[in-house]
């Protein structure tokens, strides 16, 4: 068994699911399986010139592979549906080829109607927190409770391990929300519930020597969405708000803006053991002569993009792995 696995390096929304996309058109994968989380995510994905919106379901489906929502994620089976429903509208075989581990939890109205009041956090109200409260606290709902779901389970177990094709697999793991939102590494308690980490792929029942790459995406400046002040005090932020389009992808909120924050980016590079590193979104800030990072408290404004580059790749592979295949894109560009 062989497993990738796609990890956010900062707050999510870095473009994990265009990463996802670009290694199940180029990899051969048996499976892909979406490993944390809920609809709070929103994956953006250009398939065929066409843009999609995911939230629960894997991007395997448009490309025929096996897609699974593990056992690590938790499912609100009416949004589930809808998604299934929008798919096939579109032409994407979404039903057959999408599957629920049946241990994976559900979250209720309930839940969402709970998740509906809060101001704290500044969550996407989907559910996710009491789901998962409900799961560790031993008393939420298995999808295996949910007939709605029948069709869809899927046993994990029997499906990885008592299957004849066991040395064939290949799984991308494609993960959700991001290192600086994982609920023990980010800025507790502006996090979300559930583990970001590679580790939390491992969760979902593959064993840690099956691991090839961990790629971990992060953009060339800082976003996060949630209640706490995180932008810079910058005008530039305005602008960089408006060309790169960060408007959350589930619940339309703009999406606050800084530099990027090295620190950060290198503890989740080490923390996650990235074989491959890709910024994305470099073009929004081509043109704005503001290649600027956070290097501890010290910002650091570089003359162009190529200086920016080098002392990225120079300083990841310096402090964390001379193995690190460190990638630069545009927003549209695929690797
Ligand atoms: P929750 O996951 O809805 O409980 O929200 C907790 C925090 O994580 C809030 O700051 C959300 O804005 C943030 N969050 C959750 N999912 C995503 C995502 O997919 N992208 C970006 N931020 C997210
Ligand atoms: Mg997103």
């Amino acid at each position: 068994m062989i497993a990738d696995v796609v990890v956010d390096l900062q707050y999510g929304d870095c473009g994990k699911g265009k990463i996802a996309h670009a290694l199940c058109r180029e990899r051969k994968y048996t499976h892909v399986i979406r490993y944390n989380g809920g609809c709070n995510a929103g994956h953006t994905i250009y398939h065929n010139g066409q843009k999609f919106v995911t939230h629960h379901i894997p991007c395997g489906v448009f490309f025929g592979i096996k897609s699974i929502i593990g056992p690590g994620c938790v499912v609100h089976t009416d949004t589930f549906l809808k998604e299934l429903e929008e798919l096939e509208a579109a032409g994407i075989p979404a039903k057959k080829l999408v599957h629920v581990a049946n241990n994976a939890h559900i979250i209720t109205d309930f839940h969402r109607a709970e998740d509906g009041k809060d101001e704290a956090i500044g969550t996407t109200r989907r559910g996710n927190g009491p789901a998962y409260r409900d799961k560790y606290g031993r008393k939420g709902v298995r999808a295996l409770d949910d007939p709605k779901l029948y069709p869809y389970l899927i046993d994990m177990y029997r499906e990885l391990y008592e299957n004849e094709a066991y040395n064939e697999i290949e799984i991308l793991f494609e993960g959700a929300q991001g290192f600086g939102l994982d609920v023990d590494w980010g800025d507790y308690p502006y996090v979300t519930s559930s583990h970001c980490t590679v580790g939390s792929a491992l969760l979902n029942g593959v064993p840690p020597r099956a691991i090839r790459d961990v790629w971990g995406v992060a953009k060339i400046y800082e976003t996060y969405v949630g209640a706490k002040d995180f932008e810079g005090p910058d005008e530039i932020f305005e602008t960089i708000r408006e060309r790169g389009q960060e408007y959350g992808a589930t619940t339309g909120r703009p999406r606050q803006i800084n530099w990027l924050d090295f620190d950060m980016l290198k503890m989740a590079t080490r923390i996650n053991g990235c074989t491959k590193v890709v910024f994305n979104k470099m073009d929004v800030l081509e043109g704005l002569d503001a290649w600027c990072l956070y290097d501890g408290p010290n910002l650091y404004q570089f003359k162009k993009r190529d200086d920016i580059e080098l002392w990225l790749s120079g300083k990841l592979e310096l402090e964390v792995d001379d193995n690190i295949e460190v990638m630069f894109s545009g927003d549209k560009e695929f690797i």
